[in-house]
């Protein structure tokens, strides 16, 4: 079944067995908007229907994108977006001035469970919910331009700490740039940048996750 969104006035096409725009996407779309300026290279991993990428590719120099998903991969191409199949950075060889992400965030529902579709792993984020979170996390500078910056999707479902002090060790500086507060679940967008801010990093405490202290 072929779904249809809207977006600013465009239709957007969404596949069977792709991540149909949610909240989430559309609140790191808008930040992503406000990040991205018009001598920017960006790469979005895990682009699923492609409207990040093609509503970021408006505004920014070039949008690459990438998805471990072939039917994501086929979408996002009817959408008009530049992207390649495959695991977070396979097959980039380039650095990119801005990197947006809006991954499988949630904790798998069942322990032991494994996701069993391509839509599961849009969501399914392992037991604690990091797990391709912190896999991306370990290799995202290696693909970031000196002064380049980091937009990613989190839950407050999910380990956020462990995200955040991830984040905390990789960038000078890690802000909350959007929340997103649902009944059970808050979203929050984290931009990580490398403009140097020490104070911000290491007065870090153990409430910091659920409040905004990185604005
Ligand atoms: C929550 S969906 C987001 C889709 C789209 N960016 C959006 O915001 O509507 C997560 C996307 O990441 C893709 N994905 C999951 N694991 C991945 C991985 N290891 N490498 C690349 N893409 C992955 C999924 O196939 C899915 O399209």
């Amino acid at each position: 079944m072929v779904e249809r969104v809207y977006y600013n006035g465009e239709e957007i096409t969404v596949l069977s067995n792709v991540y149909t725009p949610s909240d989430d996407t559309f609140v790191l779309l808008e930040e992503a908007l406000k990040v991205v300026c018009d001598t920017d290279y960006v790469l979005e991993v895990g682009t699923g229907s492609g409207i990040i990428s093609k509503f970021l590719s408006k505004k920014a120099k070039s949008v690459i994108a990438t998805d471990i998903n072939p039917y994501a991969v086929k979408n996002a191409r009817i959408n008009a977006v530049n992207v390649r199949t495959g695991h977070l950075f396979a097959n980039l060889a380039c650095n990119f001035d801005v990197i947006v992400f809006n991954p499988p965030y949630l904790p798998t529902l069942t322990e032991g469970h494994e996701p069993k579709d391509w839509l599961n792993k849009a969501w399914d984020g392992g037991p604690t919910g990091i797990e391709v979170i912190m896999e991306f996390l370990s290799q995202v500078t290696n693909y970031l331009a000196e002064a380049g910056k980091l937009l990613i999707v989190a839950s407050s479902l999910s380990d956020l700490r462990k995200i955040i002090t991830k984040m905390t060790d990789l960038f000078e500086e890690v802000h909350i740039v959007a929340t997103k507060k649902f009944q059970f679940e808050t979203l929050y967008v984290l931009l990580g940048s490398k403009k140097y801010k020490k104070e911000d990093i290491t007065s870090v405490d153990n409430t910091l996750v659920s409040s905004e202290r990185f604005k």
